[in-house]
């Protein structure tokens, strides 16, 4: 077999309201994942990060795979692909089962975790995961791996994630149109938390806040497992439209803007600059301080961070996050934003990277690509290796991917 044949390749496609990404990884022999293709388009079919344009969405995705394949100069069949929206619903639930014989098996493992699972949800919702917390043995309690205890009772506390069936079916839909089978939907948040987080965080108690472009999506780890998961729908896409109402800018330009001059603390700006804003319609540009800009931006990732720890109260978890916040997603990135989120949460924050992996470096770097970086720790925990098909691709097979992208983008 020639090592070209031998590639173990995962995919990780992230949906997202802004981008969509798709990585291509290659985990080593010693399990480290090098990302090995990367493809990234913007988005036009999703709102909140629900699938609202079948066909905007299949052609996002379809262009994206294209662009890693080439990258990786391999075709994947199938892929891990990240759900959210404000219809995912979480429940931390408990199963009990009896030992079968004195020593706890691997089914009953199993088993018990399937009778957490026994809750009741509407019937428009689906079971997207269900994320053991902890075991406990007889009375011992905080137990991770029970396999090879011995006692007569075993219990499992487990978070239960729910979504919409409608949302998980049409997502599905768009990436089986691109020709991929969806190995599984896995959350975004528990995505971008297996890349940005780190082992002692999880264990200490952390919560991570994704920004993404419609959603902010945050889950709690504490004692090494996943305690809280929610969906707040603000994010990118309301600082954008704050800018472009405030100044009277079209959307496109209100974005370029956020994005060159932005920044989250007015009090970071020491040098005050001017910056052209164009009108709407056939107006001339203005010009318009920096500073105003950060206060029009400031009110917006404030509230956000106030429903956070809102969010955080609510669910009782705020004060076990002693381990802090940590922050990812593109709209993390704006200057001054974990200083302010630093501020409201009266805790320590920091910006979340994608660690882990290796290769193409801006998706080594940038909690930009959280998600779909998340999605291929996730897939390689779950032992689903794929091998590339078809690897040796022929000079007329790249001629037809070429003018297939041709066709796409012009
Ligand atoms: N350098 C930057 N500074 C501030 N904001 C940024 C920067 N780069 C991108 N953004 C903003 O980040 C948002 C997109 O974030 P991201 O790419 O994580 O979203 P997404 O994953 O596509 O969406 P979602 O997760 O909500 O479905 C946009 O609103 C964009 O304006
Ligand atoms: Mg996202």
């Amino acid at each position: 077999m020639s090592k070209r044949e031998s590639r173990n390749l995962l995919m990780g496609l992230d949906v997202g309201t802004s981008k969509v990404v798709c990585v291509i990884g290659e985990v080593m022999p010693g399990g480290q994942i090098e990302v090995v293709g990367l493809g990234q388009q913007p988005s036009r079919g999703l709102k909140r990060g629900v699938v609202i344009n079948i066909d905007a969405t299949v052609q996002s995705i379809r262009r994206a795979v294209e662009e890693a394949e080439m990258m990786a100069n391999a075709r994947v069949q199938s892929a891990y692909v990240g759900l959210s929206g404000a219809h995912i619903k979480s429940h931390n639930s408990v199963g009990v089962v009896p030992v079968s014989s004195r020593e706890v098996s691997h089914r009953d493992v199993e088993k018990v975790i399937e009778a957490g699972r026994a809750i009741a949800i509407p019937a428009d919702q689906k079971v997207i995961h269900v994320l053991p917390q902890e075991f406990v043995v007889d009375n011992q309690e905080g137990i991770l791996k029970p396999e090879g205890m011995f006692g007569v009772r075993l219990e499992a506390k487990v978070h239960i994630v729910t979504g919409s069936m409608s949302a998980a079916q049409n997502l599905q839909k768009c990436v089986e149109s691109c020709g991929i089978h969806v190995d599984k939907l896995c959350l975004q948040h528990i995505a971008s938390s297996s890349a940005v987080l780190l082992p002692d965080e999880k264990d200490l108690g952390i919560c991570m806040v994704d920004i993404g472009g419609g959603t902010s999506d945050i889950a709690v780890f504490k004692g090494g497992s996943v305690r809280h998961t929610a969906v707040l729908p603000i994010a990118g896409e309301q600082v954008t439209n704050d800018i472009s109402v405030a100044f009277r800018t079209p959307t496109q330009a209100a974005e370029e803007i956020k994005i060159k001059y932005g920044c989250a603390l007015p009090q970071l700006i020491t040098e005050d600059e001017e910056i052209q804003v164009p009108s709407v319609g056939e107006g001339p540009p203005r010009r318009l301080s920096r500073l105003t800009l950060s206060e029009v931006i400031r009110p917006r990732y404030e509230e956000l961070f106030r429903f956070v720890r809102k969010e955080l109260h609510r669910a009782d978890w705020y004060d076990a996050i002693a381990g802090g916040v940590v922050l990812t997603g593109a709209a993390s990135m704006m200057p001054g934003v974990p200083e302010l989120a630093e501020e409201v949460f009266e805790l320590p924050t920091r910006l979340g990277p994608p660690h882990e992996v290796t290769g193409v470096r801006d998706v080594a770097r940038s909690p930009a690509y959280a998600t779909a970086v998340g999605l291929l720790i996730y897939a390689r925990s779950q032992n689903n290796v794929r091998m590339p098909v078809n690897e040796n691709r022929t000079a007329a097979f790249w001629m037809d991917r070429v003018s297939t992208w041709f066709k796409g983008n012009f």
